[in-house]
């Protein structure tokens, strides 16, 4: 091991020099010069490998683990030679036959395992020099990182996961900015990839939360944050600004991003509107909405929604994300009756009810006038001339039920147009 170590510097320092290569008229053998590969799983890559240009190239492309070798891939008499290639590399590999003239002897491999992570050694034979040339392999994976946010019962969490990954990945908590320690993963896949859930707790439901996930091999870092914002009171018809801001951490002139805008209700959600920033293209799915301001910088996607209803009540969601984040904006808006609207409809009851009373008493006083034309002896001046008879006793009573009769249909008009109206 020690050996090796040193014969490694050595060719460090040779590198800088002559490209590993010792140049000579006499045959010559190469030091094994390394290389770490890293690839993804289930994608190809290129296993690098060159040579000093010679004729009767022979190349042995094997796979070393700690007891065996296996054959890889192997060319010479300048064509491929399969036969003895391992089971598990079958249809993976091939060489850039028409690189090889050229000193080209690297390989392409195709649909990376894991279980191909290891030692490959490309040994490189010509008339003139032998060379040994190392890969070191190792494979990643880091796919759909995501952020959610679950009520049980009156617990709230937040789970960050992601659905496969390989090397196990670093996982940190913020809690308005400072590392927290308590969260609680759940991991499957024992050799991996893994697929794994860490779930936060949440107290206080005014902070704001963060969990990153890193993949040190990759070097890649995904970040998701959740902020709720304070409640919003507002009555109907009014209107309501929620906002949600791009943080300048996280913009990035040259990511692509997307925006969502949704209501969520009793765990249905329902977009209002989204955004893309590869064509800055809005669209909007309730026209009540508006952006508050017009998307000039790219970074402030607060918006509005005009002539509140009740139906209007909810939470809302902004969701900004990209390859690298997500990050969540909650608002909560409870609409409630507006006051004005009330009394407005009271005044129309009572402006309607008025129109009845004033139409009856329109009625009851034409029919008393029809009366008092059909006999005019009632009147003020006929008194004089009034003989009292059985007659006129009679018209007098009969006067009187038709009175009361117009009297009572009054009544029972206005009740019941108010009833009506209730
Ligand atoms: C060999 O050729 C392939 C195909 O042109 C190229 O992608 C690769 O980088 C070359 N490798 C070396 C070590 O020159
Ligand atoms: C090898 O791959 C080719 C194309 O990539 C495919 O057509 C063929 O069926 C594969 N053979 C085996 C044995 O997998
Ligand atoms: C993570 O949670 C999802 C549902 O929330 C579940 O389907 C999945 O099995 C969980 N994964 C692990 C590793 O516990
Ligand atoms: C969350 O907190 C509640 C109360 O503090 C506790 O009962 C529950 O077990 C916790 N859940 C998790 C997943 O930590
Ligand atoms: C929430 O935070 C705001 C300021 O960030 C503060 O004024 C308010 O009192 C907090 N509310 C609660 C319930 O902690
Ligand atoms: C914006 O998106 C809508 C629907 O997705 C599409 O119909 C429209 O052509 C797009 N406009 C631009 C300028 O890309
Ligand atoms: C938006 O851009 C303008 C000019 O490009 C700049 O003056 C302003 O400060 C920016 N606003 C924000 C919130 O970044
Ligand atoms: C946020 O948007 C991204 C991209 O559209 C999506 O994959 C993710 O599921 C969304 N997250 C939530 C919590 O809605």
């Amino acid at each position: 091991m020690k050996a090796q170590m040193s014969f490694f510097l050595i060719l460090i320092s040779s590198l800088s020099g002559s490209q590993g290569i010792f140049r000579s008229d006499f045959f010559t053998y190469v030091p094994m010069n390394e290389q770490i590969i890293i690839g993804r799983l289930d994608e190809d890559i290129i296993l690098p490998s060159s040579f000093e240009r010679g004729s009767e190239v022979v190349i042995h492309w094997k796979y070393q683990d700690s007891y065996n070798s296996y054959n890889v891939h192997s060319y010479y008499k300048g064509s491929g030679h399969l036969e003895s290639q391992d089971t598990r590399y079958a249809n993976r590999t091939s060489l850039f036959y028409n690189e090889i003239q050229n000193g080209n002897a690297s390989l392409f491999f195709r649909r990376l395992s894991l279980l191909d992570e290891g030692i490959y050694t490309c040994y490189v034979g010509t008339a003139i020099q032998a060379i040994t040339n190392k890969v070191v392999l190792k494979v990643g994976v880091f796919l759909t990182p995501m952020m959610k946010y679950e009520k049980r019962n009156t617990n709230s969490f937040l789970i960050c996961s992601v659905l496969s990954v390989y090397p196990r990945p670093i996982i940190t908590w913020k809690m308005d900015n400072t590392l927290i320690s308590e969260n609680n993963m759940e991991e499957t896949g024992s050799l991996g990839p893994f697929s794994i859930n860490s779930t936060l707790n949440i107290t206080g439901s005014n902070s704001s939360y963060e969990c990153t996930i890193e993949n040190s091999l990759l070097k890649q870092t995904w970040t998701g944050r959740w902020t709720m914002k304070d409640g919003l009171h507002k009555m109907q018809t009014e209107h309501v600004s929620l906002s949600c801001e791009l943080v300048n951490d996280y913009f990035s002139p040259n990511q692509d991003f997307k925006v969502t805008w949704s209501r969520m209700e009793s765990g249905i959600s329902s977009i209002l509107a989204y955004y893309l920033s590869s064509s800055q293209n809005t669209t909007f799915y309730e026209s009540r909405f508006s952006w508050n301001k017009e998307l000039k910088n790219q970074s402030d996607f607060s918006m509005n929604l005009m002539d509140l209803r009740l139906s209007d009540s909810g939470e809302y969601l902004c969701n900004i994300s990209s390859d690298e984040y997500t990050l969540l904006t909650i608002h909560t808006v409870h609409i409630e009756p507006s006051q004005e609207t009330a009394s407005d409809n009271k005044g129309l009851w009572i402006l309607v009810a008025s129109l009845i009373l004033v139409a009856g008493l329109i009625l009851v006083l034409s029919q008393i006038e029809a009366r008092r034309s059909r006999h005019p002896a009632d009147g003020a001046q006929g008194e004089r001339h009034r003989v009292p008879t059985e007659s006129t006793h009679d018209d007098n009573a009969s006067d009187n039920a038709e009175e009361n009769m117009v009297r009572h249909y009054f009544l029972y008009q206005t009740t019941y147009s108010i009833k009506m109206l209730l």
